[in-house]
Order: structure tokens, then sequence, then C-alpha cells
């Protein structure tokens, strides 16, 4: 191909392969976008694809590759003829690659878990240059975080988690220096960099026919044989649970400056079905963050028990989790609208067994900013409980108070009410070195562990290995 076919070629073509929106006009360098790598680790040797046509001018080692492998129609294919993932990023980037429909999967395949026949060249591919990304990224060899990697963490997870730990720690580190809140774009990084457990347990909020949600519960949680402790991503990523619970405390409005919470739930892209939180003390705070559009909250606040068929259409409300920070009662009837987009939440909420925590385990809450509320915290101090108005249940004793039963505040100018001063560098470096380090044992809560907590003098048995252990807790 000459010089002046290329040019012929390219009329047009800038309008018809426009770069992908977030760009924003600007082509890629060879540090990719978080963007590209989301979309890139998704495709499968089957996801359909065009490439435009001659992109690269004539002359160079690249115009001969991109001239073999843009004949491709699938990511398979594209493989075969010679390109490779980093091929893939800089080319999306750019523009010269569409995606013209599924397959593509919903995470990263973790391919540890995947059957041998199941795994593509394409997923091999894609998952060896993953891990060498991830590792540069966080300075680290891919033989120390699969080292580290356990607790039902792949290699992937496992280094996207250090990466949002890091992210957390450093954006606490500015906002320190700053005097400032934690900003919502700051939280929506650490949120989309998260990757998400697929949480089989949390049954009440699934729509029909779904097995699981991505959600995970940072802080305090009682696991199925009873015990109550931290959440084993508290303990592994304490910046990103401090940067959670710190962008609401720094919030907090002067007439519920006094919630407390234990716990904080964190959701990705699930509209919860109409469901009751049992068990909850006390009201729960939430937002919603990210690019959507619908999602709101729907909320019985009058709603004291009963069949949930029975609720009445006149005794809801609607919060704009995207616009307000809202106060509510997780154990009345609540529902999420169906929404577009991606839409992440949190809910900070106490467990109703807040009493029964060790102390070390308070202590290190409250060193991540919790305020962890009192063996005889009042639960009604903020909000009043439901009325049981339209035959909902019996309305309780205290069901009279002169607080309200919801609160909702406008969330764009709640930053104000942050009460941090500017910090020196050494007053900062003296913050960073007391905050609670990252654990990465694998004994913590193990079978023994557990049964040295519940009083026993002995371990349960002699060969209770790393493997068992992980699989028995159940940390969510
Ligand atoms: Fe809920």
């Amino acid at each position: 191909m000459t010089r002046e076919e290329f040019l012929k070629c390219q009329e047009g073509m800038d309008a018809q392969w426009p770069l992908p929106d977030y760009m924003q006009g600007v082509k890629g360098h060879t540090q990719y976008r978080d963007e590209t790598y989301q979309i890139i680790t998704r495709w499968t040797a089957d996801t359909p694809i065009a490439y435009r046509p001659h992109a690269k001018s004539p002359g160079s080692k690249s115009h001969l590759r991109y001239e073999q492998y843009s004949k491709a129609t699938t990511v398979g294919e594209t493989l075969n003829f010679g390109s490779y993932p980093q091929d893939w990023c800089w080319d999306y980037e750019r523009g010269f690659i569409k995606v013209l429909g599924g397959p593509i999967r919903e995470e990263p395949l973790d391919i540890s878990k995947g059957e041998d026949s199941q795994v593509t060249d394409v997923d091999r591919a894609i998952n060896t240059w993953y891990q060498r990304e991830l590792a540069k990224m966080l300075g680290m060899k891919v033989s120390y975080i699969s080292a580290s990697a356990g607790w039902g963490e792949s290699v992937h997870i496992r280094a996207l988690r250090l990466l949002a730990q890091k992210e957390a720690k450093e954006c606490l580190e500015a906002a320190d220096a700053d005097g400032r809140a934690i900003t919502d774009n700051e939280l929506l990084l650490i949120l989309k960099r998260w990757p998400f457990f697929r949480n089989p347990w949390r049954k009440n909020v699934m729509q029909p026919g779904k097995t699981w949600v991505f959600s995970d519960t940072l802080g305090l949680l009682r696991d199925r044989q009873g015990d109550v402790h931290l959440t084993a991503p508290t303990r592994r990523y304490p910046q990103v649970t401090e940067l959670l619970a710190r962008w609401l405390t720094d919030r907090l409005p002067k007439e519920v400056k006094s919630f407390k919470f234990t716990s904080m739930n964190v959701n990705c892209n699930y509209a919860a079905s109409l469901h009751r939180d049992n068990g909850n003390f006390g009201p729960s705070f939430i937002k919603a963050f990210g690019d959507f559009s619908g999602g709101h909250l729907q909320y019985w606040p009058e709603d004291a028990g009963g069949d949930l068929k029975d609720l009445q259409s006149d005794g809801r409300i609607t919060m704009d989790l995207q616009k307000n920070l809202s106060l509510f009662n997780g154990n009345c009837a609540h529902a999420v609208e169906d929404f577009n987009g991606s839409r992440y939440s949190i809910v900070y909420f106490t467990v109703g067994c807040h009493a029964a925590i060790e102390q070390e385990d308070r202590e290190k809450l409250q060193r991540l900013g919790f305020p962890y509320p009192s063996a005889d915290e009042d639960p009604f101090e903020l909000m009043r409980p439901p009325r049981g108005k339209g035959g909902m249940g019996e309305a309780p004793a205290k069901a009279h108070g002169s607080c309200p039963a919801y609160r909702t505040f406008e969330a764009s100018i709640l930053h104000e009410n942050c009460q941090r001063r500017p910090k020196s560098a050494e007053e900062v470096r003296k913050i960073t070195e007391g905050r609670v380090q990252p654990e990465n044992a694998r004994s913590f809560y193990a079978t023994d562990q557990r049964r040295i907590r519940k009083g026993y003098d002995t371990p349960a048995v002699s060969e209770s290995s790393a493997k068992d252990d992980e699989a028995n807790i159940e940390f969510y």
C-alpha cells in the first residue's frame, strides 16, 4: 500500500470509527485506562469484533501486523492472527476496534476456577497479560500476589484489591494534608477498583432466578456459626474500609452527628428486591454512587412487619439516593427500582449483636473511624420506630416519639460539615504510621482460633488446614 492509497483510505474514517467516549477525544498512551482494562478483560474467544480498515500507516512493522490481524472477526481470530491483549488495548483506545455484540463476561475470568476444557487460548492470554499488568501497577511480583491471595480471592481479585487499598491510602493521606473530606470522586474510584464478591448469602435481596449479588460487608458481621467478628476484607484492606467510613463521618449533619455504625454493605449493580433487613439495630444511612439513571429506593417508613405481599403502595415513599444521603430503617420494607448504568451503593448500619464484639475488634474499628455504638445505645435516638400504618403489623411501644421516621439530606453540600484542618507533612506521616495495617495471616478466624475465641481450650481437630478453614468461614 502506498502512502497516497493509505491517506485516501483515511477519509471520513475518524467519524466512522470514533474513540471510545471515556477517552474524551484524547488518544491513549501506553498507560492504558481503567475502563480499557475492564472492557478487554471481559472479552472471550467468540466475542465478535471489527477492525477499522488500514488504520496504521505503511512503512512500519505495526502496519504489516495490523494488515494481517485486522482481518479478524472475533477475538479468537485476532489472537491467531498474531495480535495480543496489549495490542487490543492500544487499538481499542484509538477507536480501531468495534465490539459487535456478545458473548462478553460479567467479570474477568478467574482462570484458576475454570475447567481446563473450557479455558481458551484467549482466556489464557488475557489472564497472563492482566496479571502482569496488575503486578506492574502495584510494583510487586506476580508470585507475591499469587502467594498472598486467599479467602476466596483469585490472583486478579487479590491484585485489584491491593490496588484499591493502595489508592485508598493515598486518598486518605491527601485528604489529611488538605484538611478536607473524602470526595465523591475518590470514593467512586475505590468502588470502581474494588472487585466485588459474588455473595450467595443475601437471598432476601435477590431478584427471582438470581443466585448471587455483588455485595461485600466491611466492618462487623456475625457469621453462620454465630461468631461476631470483623470481615476478612476489613482486616486485609483496612484503608478501603477507613475511606468508606470517613466519607460518611466527615459529612454527618449536626442533627445526626451522633449516628453510629458497625458495618457497611457495599453493593454493585443490583436492584434489591422488596425485603426487610431483619436484625439491624437502629437506623441506617444509605447513598448511591456512579453514572446511572433510575435506581431510587422505595421505602415503607411505617412498615412494622407482616407479609410483604400486603404492603400498600400509598405507604411508600421514594428516595433519590443519587442526590441525597438518606437515613432509613432497614427493618422496614424497601426495594431498589430498576436502573440503567453503573450503580454502587453503601449502607452504613449497626448489627443487632454489636454488644458481643471482642475488645480487640472494637478498638480496630474505632481506629478505622467507625463511631461504635455503646452496649446500651438507644436505637430510636435519631429516628422513631414505624407506626405500623396501613395494617402492617403492630406498632412498637415507642411508636410516637418526636423523631421523624426517616431523614434525607442533599448530598452535594454535606462536605461542608467536615471539621478537619490541613496537616503538615510531618503530621501526615505520623497519622500514616498509626493507621491500621493490612493483615495477611491465613489464621485469623480459622477454626481453631474460632474455638479459642469461644472459650474452648484446645484446637478442634489437629488437621484443620488453611484450605478447610477457608471453606468453613463465611465472613460476609
Ligand atoms: Fe436492605
